[in-house]
């Protein structure tokens, strides 16, 4: 396989994982690295062991060495740094939620399609051996017709008005951090809602730091979701069958056994099998994609992509979730 030059932009708490993974593939080379702070990416070079290191995003994007590059800032800057990077010639990774919304996120697909570039957006619970499990069971109908999924991603994080989870000049609240995740099984497992209900329930700052969410879909099919930023919820997404239920503990991304019960009793524990920190999966994807030559994951397309957007967008005008940015009301 022809070694890919990595690029990471924005080096922050989710780059640090992205980067320890990544040494585990012989066949990629962390080339570069930027941060707004040119000691901080000299430090985070050291640490990782990149070659070069950038005191601005836009030097790393014209590095001609640099084949793909991991997006890995806040929500709202998404869509402009992937522009960045594929009018720069690059194959992008870019964090969830690939952008502010669907129109967005559209917009840079269809760049990256002008350019023959490879685009992704990194949703790396679609690639992990829980959900791959999780959508085998349903694809084969293991508990029967779904009836309902109930989802739930809800964390306490700190309180911090100027931070990227609580600032809305950064896109900050629920639905757009976690509520992505409960919105991602509801949509791929379900498909797009026919119609939805949701309310959020806004801080200080202005942010929706919750939101309850109510799927309908076709023959009184329901999904129930909920995100927060301000819990320790339970974090459990349960699949319910008219034959059997399985239920996704807490973390679903370190998981190696589900459960499926049926009338309350266990029927079972599947196994699934699980190595390094789960960021590796989806750089295994992204590697086996650029392999290939190819411009989009099989797995996780940009239909795909902006299905979820679709719907977040739809949960957003339910529950009346603005940013000041964002034309979106
Ligand atoms: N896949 C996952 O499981 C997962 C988990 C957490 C987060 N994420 C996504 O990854 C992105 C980053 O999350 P994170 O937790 O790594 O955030 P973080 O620790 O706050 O890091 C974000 C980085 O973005 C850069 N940045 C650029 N403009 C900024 C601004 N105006 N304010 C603050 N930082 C700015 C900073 O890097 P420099 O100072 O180096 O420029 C900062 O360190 C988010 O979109 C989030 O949704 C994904």
């Amino acid at each position: 396989m022809i070694k890919q030059r990595w690029g990471i932009i924005g080096l922050g708490k989710i780059a640090n994982k992205f980067a320890t993974a990544l040494k585990d593939f012989s066949e990629a080379q962390l080339l570069a690295v930027a941060s707004r702070d040119s000691s901080r990416s000299e430090m985070f070079a050291y640490k990782h062991r990149a070659d070069r290191y950038y005191g601005a995003y836009e030097d790393l994007a014209k590095d001609p060495e640099v084949d793909v590059v991991y997006i890995a800032t806040p929500h709202i800057t998404h869509a402009e740094l992937s522009k960045l990077c594929l009018e720069n010639g690059k194959h992008v990774l870019c964090e969830k939620p690939f952008a502010m919304n669907e129109c967005e996120a559209r917009d840079v697909y269809e760049l990256a399609k002008e350019k023959s570039l490879f685009i992704m957006e990194a949703l790396w619970t679609r690639f992990l051996p829980t959900y791959k499990k999780v959508r085998e069971l349903v694809d084969t109908n293991s508990m029967g017709k779904i009836r309902s999924i109930s989802s739930d991603f809800g964390f306490k994080s700190k309180f911090d008005p100027s931070s990227r989870l609580f600032d809305p000049k950064l896109g900050g609240g629920s639905i757009l951090d976690v509520g992505i995740y409960p919105i991602f099984y509801a949509v791929t497992l379900l498909g797009e809602p026919k119609n939805i209900k949701a309310i959020a329930g806004f801080g200080v700052t202005n942010v929706d730091e919750s939101c309850a969410m109510i799927f309908e879909y076709d023959n009184g099919v329901l999904a129930q979701l909920f995100c927060s930023i301000i819990s320790n919820n339970t974090q459990e997404t349960s699949i319910h069958g008219d034959e059997s239920r399985l239920l996704i503990n807490h973390p679903s991304h370190g998981l190696t056994t589900l459960n499926i019960s049926q009338d309350w009793k266990p029927k079972g524990l599947v196994k699934v099998k699980y190595s390094g920190n789960g960021f590796n999966y989806q750089i295994e994807e992204v590697m086996s994609c650029l392999g290939q030559g190819l411009t989009e994951s099989k797995l996780w397309s940009a239909e795909d992509s902006l299905a979820l957007h679709r719907t977040i967008d739809r949960v957003r005008k339910a529950a009346g979730i603005t940013y000041p940015q964002d034309s979106l009301t």
